[in-house]
């Protein structure tokens, strides 16, 4: 890949999943340099492949790490650094959505989604403004489910509020420095089958409220390149969130309990 001062390069977390690979097919059409992360080298070889027979202009460099281990996220951010990478957009895309109660948790399983949601989204934001280029666009990837508490999916739930929540801050610390941050809360988005089953089995609602992934991510880019602070995808949830803003959230609380304590996932 041709090291220049004109070409925008973009980290995208979580290029291997279904809102990631929407984003980097977005981005190869805007004319970006990709740099792809996720756990899996043969995932990302996959999709470099892919993306060379789509997009043959596009160049893509792959950085497999577990976003979980800080060992392996500063080997990453090493090895972009060592290579002189300027880079023009940060995609914090990577999530894991564990949906059970806490006493159902190992202490590992804790920690995992904890990292993967909250810090290394955090840790990413400090180095891609360390190494920015001239401008810099930052888009976090929250979540609806981060807007309210939500037992049974507390902990996500938790995270993604603390991202929205750490999104607008830095927006504010990096005002006038050539750093655009975004919050971009989705709905549910048909990316894996197991979500695709959640939806179908909301039946209306579903239907309403889910989003395409590249939907997602078209808005996503559009949302940072005005520097706006937070958004919320999609029509419906913005219904959702101001028609339930007014009730009790002791209300809130119980009416998710019974429905969540119903479901049980685990992520890898
Ligand atoms: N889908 C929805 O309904 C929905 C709704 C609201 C918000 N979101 C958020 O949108 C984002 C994308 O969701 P998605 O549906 O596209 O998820 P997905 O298809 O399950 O993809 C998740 C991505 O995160 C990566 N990842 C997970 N753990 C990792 C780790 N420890 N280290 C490095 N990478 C890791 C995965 O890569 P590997 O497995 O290859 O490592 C994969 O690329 C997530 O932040 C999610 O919380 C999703």
């Amino acid at each position: 890949m041709e090291i220049t001062t004109q070409t925008k390069y973009a980290l995208v977390t979580g290029a291997t999943g279904g809102l990631g690979k929407a984003f980097i097919v977005a981005l190869a059409e805007r004319g970006y340099a990709l740099l792809l992360t996720g756990r899996s080298e043969e995932k990302l070889l996959a999709l470099q492949t892919e993306l060379k027979g789509r997009y043959p202009q596009t160049q893509t460099r792959i950085y497999p790490a577990d976003l979980a281990d800080g060992e392996s996220r500063t080997r990453m951010t090493d090895r972009i650094t060592q290579e002189g990478l300027r880079l023009s957009l940060l995609v914090n895309a990577a999530g894991a959505d564990i949906q059970k109660g806490l006493t159902e948790y190992t202490q590992e399983k804790i920690a995992f989604q904890c990292r993967v949601n909250f810090e290394a989204a955090v840790s990413l934001c400090r180095f891609a403004i360390e190494n920015k280029a001239e401008k810099l666009e930052i888009v976090n990837i929250s979540s609806v489910s981060g807007i309210y508490p939500m037992p049974y999916f507390a902990i996500y739930s938790a995270a993604k509020g603390a991202l929205t929540s750490f999104s607008q801050s830095l927006r504010a610390e990096m005002r006038g420095k050539g750093v655009s941050v975004t919050a971009v809360l989705p709905g549910a988005m048909p990316t894996r089958d197991d979500i695709k089953e959640q939806i179908k089995g909301q039946g209306l609602w579903g239907k309403l409220a889910a989003k395409s992934p590249e939907a997602v991510a078209v808005a996503s880019l559009k949302a940072v390149r005005k520097n706006k602070r937070k958004v919320i995808v999609g029509f419906w949830n913005k219904v959702m969130r101001i028609a339930t803003c007014w009730l009790p959230t002791s209300w809130r609380l119980r009416f998710i309990a019974k429905r969540w304590s119903k479901i049980s996932k685990d992520a890898f």
